[in-house]
């Protein structure tokens, strides 16, 4: 057996049953559901997960949507099966081809969701034939509707050699994937805090404040870490706890330290679902702020936010003229096709001409791909707005 490594510390039973699930054969439960509350140390554990299983020889198919993807039909289908669909299009019957190849937008074909749910299975049962597969998705709470459907219909229906390992949050709507196995991440240990700030920062504070880091963060990793970061400068190191009531709230003081121009830029980036320095489009040293402030990450011309925590505050906390002015912005600037209207779509005030025929041409390209769970919303709106 190949034991689930680097998966941070004080998880050993987790990571023991993560194992134990991965060795399992095709009569034991094939789904596991890693579940806890925000930074409790999901995406680590299905992380360490994904890692054990590769090196067991099975081939990953892997998806983390985000949050502002949630309103993209398939985009998380698109991301499981984009590296194997090629291999194993050819095995799958023509109209399994024709709905993933519209699906995927590779063609103007139609999407009907019952042929999409079969053609995911097949897709899975052909890869499965070569080596063993394990389909991992994090974050499966921002999954977009379409491919949630896909996923819950293969779900009740796993080929033989294939798993599944998700991680979520507790909230939003529940997946209807029947019997899993579940993994409720609770707490982390004195121990392990301690070891987690202090490979994370450096240098773990004094005991006396460790022990109320963990008692504010009820154990949760992230929340003892951004409590430990209001704690950097020296002057604070002996002085009273700053007591976060929450820990959106210490992520929002985070955030509200930045410059406007960082703000700002931070807000694009959470808006976008692929962000890019080119599309975000600020000077260099305000993407430099947000990195230094560890709110931003810049890899090549790709952004990213350090955490999804972050994305989320960021973007729910900007007031709703705010949004209104920043997806007309963006609608100008995106590449890609199925963004502008989205990004019009989203605008909270009634659409002028020009928005409603965008809606339109959005909708039109969305059919098909049914079902279309936020382009179509904006087809009906769209529809109503042109006959008033
Ligand atoms: N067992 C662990 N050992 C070391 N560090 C950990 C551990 N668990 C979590 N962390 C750290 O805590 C932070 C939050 O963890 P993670 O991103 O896995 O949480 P999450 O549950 O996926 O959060 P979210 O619900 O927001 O996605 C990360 O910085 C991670 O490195
Ligand atoms: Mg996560």
């Amino acid at each position: 057996m190949v034991a689930v490594e680097d998966a941070g510390v004080g998880r050993d039973d987790e990571r023991a049953r993560i194992d134990v699930f991965l060795t399992g054969g095709d009569d034991e439960p094939r789904t596991l559901l890693l579940e806890g509350e925000p930074g409790i140390g999901k995406t680590t554990l299905w992380q360490a997960g994904v890692e054990s299983a590769q090196r067991q020889g099975r081939r990953v198919l892997r998806a983390q949507p985000a949050e502002s993807e949630r309103s993209l039909s398939y985009a998380a289908l698109d991301d499981l099966i984009r590296a194997v669909y090629d291999d194993v299009r050819d095995d799958l019957p023509a109209p399994q081809q024709d709905a993933l190849d519209a699906a995927l937008l590779r063609s103007a074909g139609t999407a009907n969701a019952r042929t999409i749910g079969s053609a995911l299975v097949s897709v899975l049962a052909a890869t499965g034939r070569e080596q063993p597969v394990l389909v991992a998705v994090d974050d499966a709470q921002w999954l977009d509707l379409a491919s949630a459907h896909a996923l819950e219909f293969a779900a009740r229906r796993l080929p033989a050699g294939v798993q599944l390992l998700l991680a979520r949050r507790p909230e939003g709507p529940k997946l209807d994937i029947g019997t899993v196995e579940r993994i409720e991440l609770g707490p982390l240990s004195l121990a392990a805090l301690h070891h987690v700030l202090r490979s994370s920062l450096g240098a773990a504070p004094a005991r006396p404040t460790l022990l109320r880091i963990a008692a504010t963060a009820g154990g949760n990793p992230f929340f003892a870490l951004e409590i430990a970061r209001t704690l950097d400068r020296p002057d604070e190191l002996g002085g009273p706890l700053p007591v976060p009531s929450s820990l959106q709230e210490l992520v929002a003081d985070r955030i509200d330290s930045l410059s406007p121009a960082a703000r700002d830029a931070a807000l694009v980036v959470a808006a976008l679902s692929r962000p890019t320095v080119q599309t975000v489009g600020v000077p260099p040293e305000v993407l430099a702020e947000a990195e230094a402030a560890g709110v931003l990450v810049v890899e090549l011309d790709r952004i990213r936010f350090t955490h999804p925590l972050l994305a989320s505050v960021v973007y729910r906390a900007a007031g709703g003229t705010q949004r209104l002015e920043l997806h007309r912005r963006l609608a100008d600037v995106v590449d890609d096709p199925d963004q502008p209207a989205r990004h019009l779509s989203l605008c909270t005030t009634p659409p002028d001409e020009t928005t409603a025929a965008e809606l339109e041409a959005a909708a039109a390209s969305a059919a098909r791909r049914d079902p279309p769970p936020s382009i179509s919303g904006s087809a009906t709106f769209s529809t109503e707005v042109s006959s008033e």
